[in-house]
């Protein structure tokens, strides 16, 4: 008998036709990962968000102290991959230098970036579970350091995603200057003194110690204003920023595809985005058809399939009108 079962795929058959860098290791768990847990962490309440984004995540936690995540064995093993991924970067109005969409060229970024025990880890600091982002370009993000010495690797900005961790690759402690720093506040607030020209307050900017290569941070990077400083000496700055998203889908999504489409090819960001709320649905769904409750009322049922509904009007309105978007950001500072 057929079970007609619905095959959901967290990363295609194929990526937009991407040529494989030529030595690719295997990523292997038990040899390149050393997860342990960050010692210290910064709630929203803590950067002055309140009740206005209740509802909009299922975690108190904006950011974390480093805390490590590869091995040494995994250092070596993931810049020999950021080595041969350099020769694809791409610019931005915001960023000088990065390759996006590595994971459809190495399997080792890839299956990093998708790992179950690394997934789980973040899940657990969180205290949320959490999706490795199934838009290839956004589950893996690389900057390099900008050619030019003293140009900052990315401006002020909140992310197009709702969590992320970004690792420093390279040794931060070999470089002179390349902070990865965020703003103790929130973006509003932000938005307000970039408009109104004020200078950042230093004291409230944070640039949180970075023991070594392999070591992340960990965020909310839609709300958590961040920038990564420029090497003020010649030297090497790479980072990757790994994006997930809140597999409780009670949460709802938040992607910012207009600005995705200042990064990407828009056919790329658009075939991605359609993807990732294709799959949030269809989880949803699926549990509709595999484990239906026969109790609920007719309008237990109908607000689930609501749910669904306006989180695919949202997509749809979004894919209408993210084209001609300017990309926002704060400026350097
Ligand atoms: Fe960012």
């Amino acid at each position: 008998m057929h079970q007609y079962d619905i095959q959901l795929k967290l990363h295609p058959d194929y990526g937009p036709n991407y040529e494989p860098i030529k030595d690719d290791p295997v990523f292997d768990p038990a040899r390149h990962l050393a997860l342990e847990h960050p010692e210290h962490m910064l709630s929203l309440a803590e950067l002055g968000y309140g009740d206005e984004i209740s509802g909009t995540t299922p975690t108190q936690v904006a950011a974390t102290s480093c805390f490590r995540v590869l091995s040494d064995e995994g250092v070596e093993a993931m810049y020999h991959v950021c080595k041969q991924l350099e020769a694809f970067t791409t610019s931005n109005p915001r960023v000088a230098r990065n390759t996006r969409g590595g994971v459809y060229r190495s399997a080792f970024l890839r299956d990093f970036s998708m790992c179950p025990d690394y997934v789980d880890h973040l899940s657990s600091i969180l205290d949320t579970p959490l999706l490795p982002l199934p838009m290839g370009h956004q589950m893996a993000h690389l900057n390099y350091q900008p050619l030019t010495v003293g140009k900052d690797v990315d401006k002020w900005h909140y992310d197009t995603l709702q969590v992320d961790t970004v690792m420093f690759v390279t040794d931060p402690n070999k470089v002179e200057g390349g902070e990865f720093q965020y703003f103790k506040g929130t973006r509003d607030e932000m938005a307000h003194m970039h408009a109104e020209g004020t200078p950042f307050p230093t004291d409230r900017i944070e640039s949180p110690k970075m023991p070594g290569p392999g070591y992340a941070v960990l965020m909310q990077g839609n709300y958590v204003v961040h920038q990564a400083k420029g090497l003020r000496a010649e030297g090497e700055r790479i980072t990757l920023v790994n994006g997930f998203s809140y597999a409780d889908t009670n949460t709802p999504d938040y992607t910012a595809l207009g600005q995705l489409f200042h990064a990407d090819k828009p056919e790329v960001a658009s075939a991605e985005y359609a993807r990732h709320v294709a799959l949030r649905c269809s989880r949803e769904l699926a549990q509709i058809v595999n484990t239906p409750n026969f109790t609920d009322s007719a309008h237990t049922h109908a607000e689930h399939l609501a749910r669904v509904r306006a989180e695919l009007t949202q997509a749809i309105d979004q894919l209408n009108s993210a084209a001609g978007e300017e990309m926002r950001h704060f400026g350097t500072g």
